[in-house]
């Protein structure tokens, strides 16, 4: 009995993909059939290369298309092409597919390690990804990603981000001298986070992660106002504090129009390197409980560890610096829930998909 093309789609209508709630053959993802002499070669064509689940759901693929009768050889091809989120109105930036803001309204909580440990992860994994550092005040992702150059001025004018770590950056800080105190009024951090959006050679991006300052505020209203933003990403420490701030945070995101994409709660614990003992210094599991409250996703818990703040203030983020890492792994399992959140996002907006 020979296999035909029929058949295959068939049995991959049966693969789920677990984000998207629907299977692969419906939502577009099914390439590229190819059969011959009862060997059957396809491609799977995912949302993101970040995809949580792209080794289980290749494995189960072929595991289906292999016990069909007939079949003597079943090879799955994982690509990816990231969907662009639609507009609603507001222009886009030219090559820029996906805007993933990160902030919460209080200080020091570590939305900058995650910003950069997340731009850079989502790299690791394929994707092309910039990122731009808003804080006006404290920019510190030159520093974080170990960056010493001046961005370059191209011969149209428009500012040549410097790279690191496979990423493209742009931060105040490398327009601003140093030690330099600049007030800065809503209009002009507005004129340049519109300038750090339309004059900087970004090219084709995947993913813009934009680390938002502490208090949010002017620059995630500037962004809201002008750019479509896939999502933001909420960092919270465990302390009732720190939880209580990104509640207004996410009501102002809900306010402005930008889905919140999830939270994810760093500093979460302390795990001793003599005695392994972990200890909850700030208490645990307020992050979790606050994203069940709010409705949104939990996205993880990143521990304590001295190779964060180290990796942050030598320019080697730990998910490059020691990937094997606890804390790196959180920043690493971030990026592909991330990346799957704006994929729901965007298969809602071209309406692939109805709900979550
Ligand atoms: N999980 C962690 N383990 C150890 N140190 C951390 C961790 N997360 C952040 N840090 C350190 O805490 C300090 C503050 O982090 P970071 O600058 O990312 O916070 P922030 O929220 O961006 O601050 P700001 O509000 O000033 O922008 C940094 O020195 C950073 O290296
Ligand atoms: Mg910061």
């Amino acid at each position: 009995m020979s296999i035909n093309q029929e058949d295959v789609l068939t049995a991959l209508r049966t693969v789920q993909d677990p984000d998207l709630h629907k299977d692969i053959v419906s939502l577009g993802f099914v390439k590229d059939v190819r059969i011959v002499d009862g060997a059957v070669d396809f491609t799977i064509e995912l949302t993101t290369p970040a995809c949580p689940v792209r080794d289980e759901m290749k494995a189960e693929a072929e595991r289906k298309i292999a016990a069909l009768p007939g079949v003597t050889a079943a090879r799955a091809k994982m690509t990816a092409e990231v969907r662009a989120r639609g507009g609603f109105g507001r222009q886009a930036v030219p090559g820029i597919r996906n805007i993933v803001a990160v902030g919460a309204g209080k200080g020091g909580v570590g939305k900058t390690t995650t910003a950069v440990n997340l731009a850079v992860a989502l790299a690791l994994k394929g994707a092309r990804v910039g990122l731009m550092d808003t804080d006006v005040y404290g920019p510190n992702v030159p520093q974080m990603l170990g960056v010493t150059d001046q961005p370059r001025v191209s011969g149209e004018k428009r500012i040549v981000p410097p790279e690191a770590h496979g990423i493209k950056a742009i931060s105040m800080g490398m327009l601003v001298p140093p030690d330099q105190p600049v007030i800065w009024r809503g209009p002009m951090l507005h004129g340049a986070v519109q300038q750090f959006m339309r004059d900087v050679e970004w090219g084709e991006l995947d993913y813009l992660v934009v680390d938002l300052p502490p208090g949010t505020g002017d620059v995630s209203l500037s962004m809201a106002q002008s750019v479509p933003v896939a999502g933001a990403v909420v960092v919270t420490t465990p302390q009732g504090v720190s939880v209580s701030d990104v509640r207004k945070a996410v009501a102002m995101f809900r306010q402005l129009n930008i889905p919140v994409l999830g939270a994810i709660e760093n500093m979460s614990y302390f795990v001793c390197g003599h005695c392994q003992e972990r200890t909850e210094i700030f208490g645990h599991g307020g992050g979790a409980k606050m994203a069940e409250d709010l409705g949104i996703p939990f996205l993880g818990e990143v521990p304590i560890d001295t190779r964060v703040r180290s990796g942050g203030d030598e320019g080697a983020p730990i998910v490059v610096a020691a990937p094997e890492a606890p804390a790196a792994q959180a920043f690493i399992d971030l990026a592909g829930r991330v990346a799957a959140q704006v994929s729901i996002q965007a298969m809602r907006v071209l309406k692939v998909i109805q709900t979550a």
